[in-house]
Order: structure tokens, then sequence, then C-alpha cells
């Protein structure tokens, strides 16, 4: 496993296997990774011949008043975990080369990104559509995955992908679980003990949305109504949405029939969780 810390260096390296036709598998990440990660890098292990993870927080992709500063980083785990998981290339840039001074130019998907987390977060989705962008330039893969806990941003990804006509497959990977259902993320690690044992309530809260549906309930705001007063019982959480939306167009229906997304985002204490999943 060979570990680059220059955009330069990379591409010159994933150019030479490009150029055999070898095919090249990227898992962006921001690091600190789980098996949520590790589910992504054991698929592209499998579907190429080279695997190259990012570890970069991406400043743009949070607000002034977020967690950039005290998001979880921990690269020398990280690495490990990645050799451990057959990584070929990881991309570790520093925050000057991948904006440097005089940054100016961003990607921006319209309509998707207004919704969901994007009604509280009005940056977010342009600082991640700009970082991937710069990450698939970087590294041109034939192959990205992503995790299907971030809907809204693996729909945003696909259609930049697919508008701006980006040469990439872009994959989604079911979520990965705790045992008691909450779903992994780098964010749960800011969980004190009370709030973890409140957190499953978003997992709960959406697999009664499913038993619902599958007692044949099409109202979405009965089913929300449910969702919202088993969320509402634990004390440290508050909810910022609960949508039923198209999981394609993320428009709110207004009856459920054929696939359907059910997304939310609750705080618990001060910790923003999102969670999701699909009717079919
Ligand atoms: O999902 C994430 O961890 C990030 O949003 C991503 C895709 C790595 C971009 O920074």
């Amino acid at each position: 496993m060979k570990v680059y810390r220059s955009k330069v260096l990379l591409r010159k390296d994933v150019g030479l296997l490009k150029r055999k036709g070898r095919v090249i598998g990227l898992v962006p990440t921001m690091g600190f990774l789980h098996e949520g990660h590790l589910s992504l890098i054991r698929k592209a292990r499998k579907d190429s011949d080279c695997v190259v993870v990012s570890i970069f927080v991406n400043p743009a992709q949070f607000g002034p008043k977020e967690d950039f500063k005290k998001y979880p980083r921990d690269l020398k785990k990280d690495l490990a975990l990645c050799q451990c998981s057959g990584v070929d290339m990881v991309f570790v840039p520093d925050l000057k080369s991948m904006y440097p001074e005089g940054f100016s130019a961003y990607v921006n998907v319209e309509g998707l990104t207004k919704g969901l987390c994007g009604a509280s977060r009005p940056w977010h989705f342009r600082g991640v559509t700009t970082i991937v962008t710069k990450l698939f330039n970087i590294v041109s893969p034939d192959i990205a995955y992503f995790g299907q806990k971030d809907a809204q941003q693996a729909v945003v990804i696909k259609k930049m992908a697919r508008d701006l006509d980006m040469p990439v497959r872009i994959k989604v990977m079911p979520i990965a679980r705790e045992r008691d259902g909450l779903a992994m993320s780098s964010r749960n690690a800011y969980l004190n003990p009370a709030e973890r044992s409140q957190a499953p309530a978003l997992y709960k809260s959406l697999r009664l949305a499913r038993d619902l549906y599958k007692r044949k309930e099409r109202d979405p705001e009965k089913i929300i109504a449910g969702m919202r007063k088993l969320i509402e019982r634990e004390k440290h959480a508050r909810i910022e949405y609960i949508s039923i939306v198209d999981p394609e167009t993320l428009v709110g229906v207004k009856r459920i029939s054929g696939k359907t997304l059910v997304a939310l985002a609750v705080r618990i204490g001060k910790t923003r969780l999102i969670d999701n999943v699909v009717l079919n």
C-alpha cells in the first residue's frame, strides 16, 4: 500500500495503471474509518484492480458553526485499516493543495440539494460535489463508492456525474449498522453514554415506518406522525426533519406507491444524525 500526499504523484501512478487497462475503484472518505467504509472498500476490492481510498476532511462541506475543527481524526488507525483491507493507494492531501489561496470554482447540483439536509445545511452539498469532482479529476476512477446512509448525497453525486458526463460509475452500498440498529457514522463518536442509548430511536422509527407500510399504510403523514411520536419519547432527541420522498427526485410524495425513501435527521444532544430506509 502506498500513501500519497501529492496529487501530482498519485495522478501519475494511477495514469500508468489506466494505460495498462486496469480498473480503478475510488472510495472517498473523511477518515475515522468504520465498518461502513470498510464495506465500500471490500466491494471496491472485488470490482477493481486498484483500490484508492481518499482521506480528507473537507472544510467546504461544513458550515461556519459546524464541527470541521473537532471532526474525529485518526490517520494512523485509518492507514492500518486500509492496509488490512487490501487498499492499494491512500490519498491524504493537505488543505492547501486541495484549496489553494484564491480558490473560487465550485460545482453545484441544483434542485436536489434544496430539501432534506440541504434545508438546514445550504452550503453542504456544494462542498461535497466540489470535492468529489476534484477527487474524480485527480484519481480518474472507473467506479466510485458511496454509502446509502447519506442517501441525498448519493442521489446528488449520481446526478452530478450524469449531468456533467463524468466517465465514472457510481455505486451505492447498503447502510452498515451497529447491533442495536444505529447507522454507523464517524459522528457517533460524539455521543455520550446517555445519548448513545437513545440514538437507536432513529432506526426504530424507520422500522416502524417499514412495518406500517407492510400493514398497507400508504399515507406519509400517518407514518411520519408515528415516527415522530416514537423519537420524541427520547429526551435528548430533537427532530430536524422526517421526510417521505421519491428516491430519485427527493420530492415529497402525497401517497406511497412504488419505491419510496423515508429519510430523517435528528439531533441527539448536540450531535446531528441521519438515517433512512427505502420502502419497496
Ligand atoms: O461521505 C463523506 O464522507 C463525504 O461527504 C465525502 C463523499 C468523502 C466528501 O467529502
